[in-house]
């Protein structure tokens, strides 16, 4: 098959992009599919002359280093240039904003490319983390206590202080509505340091969600063609499971498949396929939950473009319902195939 692979972008999780299209890329090599690969920002090739998937730079703080942008076309003007006239589907191998977003996916479909992953309308609801949680509770799943608010980047109102300080107890979590890889999120002990959290969310997104904090354990539960995939339990050496916990080897455990019990598994594995369907999901996607001490648990939020390297948690679940890397590849590249456009 002839496949477009796009991954990059500008969000802040380009570097998580490029790592998860190397793999992708090495798996669809392995398959024997013919590969282009693209950064749909700058419109370049992410791959060397001699067919090697390129080694992308890094900022000082380790993350990568965007492209300047090539014209808001230069998708339009790939797809439509006569080299990709017979792809048979597009790879989204995107993170965070425009990739993940939904902008991405309206941009094929109205080329009349077949992509994996959700389409427009489900990849737009499930990057608007209040949206999501509204249809959850729609659903009767738990999810924390929220409000959302668009605030400035400065001078924050002390109403909005106030009203947060009244309507929850501390600890809150303060995060972007829209954002992902936990940046710009914080976890608030006292109202004292709600004006810096709230700060540095907006600074990130106007949409700042105020959450109440759940304490427990976490898992994740991934979806695949509607089916779930085997819970996978996070254990970080962090207070949160931030950047830090989720990027650097060695400060997060990842138990596949998550050691609670077998009726636990099925209410959140349900939760979860329930979820992904109300939001419309297609292929692959990953819902977060956090278990408190009585064994309810609360929606996070649903990724669309989950993580894609071999050691991420979707690939983690996939393995550990007997579905190998390469499997779960040309798994996603079959629902896509399928779909009517
Ligand atoms: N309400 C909450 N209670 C406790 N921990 C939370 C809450 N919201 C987020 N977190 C922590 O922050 C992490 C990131 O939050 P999440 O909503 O999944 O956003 P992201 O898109 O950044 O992954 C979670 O994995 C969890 O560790
Ligand atoms: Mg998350």
């Amino acid at each position: 098959m002839k496949i477009l692979l796009l991954a990059g972008g500008e969000s802040n999780e380009r570097a998580v992009s490029l790592d998860s299209g190397e793999a992708i890329y090495e798996s669809l090599k392995i398959s024997g599919h013919i590969v282009y690969a693209i950064d749909p920002i700058s419109g370049k090739s992410l791959l060397n002359s001699d067919g090697s998937y390129i080694e992308y730079e890094r900022d000082e703080t380790g993350r990568a280093v965007v492209p300047p942008r090539a014209s808001g076309w230069s998708l339009v003007k790939t797809l439509g240039s006569p080299a990709f006239q017979d792809i048979d589907i597009v790879f989204i191998a995107m993170h965070g904003g425009f990739g993940e977003d939904g902008m991405l996916q309206c941009l094929l479909e109205l080329a009349g490319r077949k992509h994996t992953g959700s389409e427009m309308e489900a990849s737009a609801i499930a990057m608007d983390k209040a949206i999501a949680k509204r249809l959850c509770i729609s659903a009767n799943i738990n999810t924390a206590q929220f409000s959302l608010y668009r605030l400035g980047a400065t001078n924050i109102p002390d109403e909005v202080i106030f009203e947060i300080a009244e309507k929850f107890k501390f600890p809150v979590i303060v995060k972007p509505n829209d954002g992902g890889s936990t940046i710009a999120l914080s976890k608030v002990e006292k109202v004292e340091d709600l004006k810096d959290a709230l700060e540095l969310c907006a600074n990130e997104s106007p949409n700042v969600l105020i959450e109440q904090f759940i304490g427990g354990r976490e898992v994740t539960a991934a979806v695949l063609d509607g089916e779930p995939l085997p819970i996978v339990e996070i254990i970080t050496k962090n207070d949160l499971y931030d950047y830090e916990a989720k990027y650097q080897k060695g400060m997060t455990e990842y138990i596949a498949p998550a050691q609670i019990t077998d009726e636990l598994t099925v209410r959140i594995q349900t939760a979860a396929s329930q979820i992904y369907k109300i939001i419309g999901c297609a292929g692959l996607a990953r819902a977060d939950f956090i278990i408190d001490e009585n064994d309810n648990f609360y929606f996070l939020e649903l990724n669309t473009l989950p993580g894609m390297t071999e050691l991420s948690l979707a690939p983690m679940a996939a393995k550990a319902s007997g579905l190998e890397f390469d499997e779960l590849i040309n798994r996603m590249i079959g629902s896509a195939i399928e779909k009517k456009i």
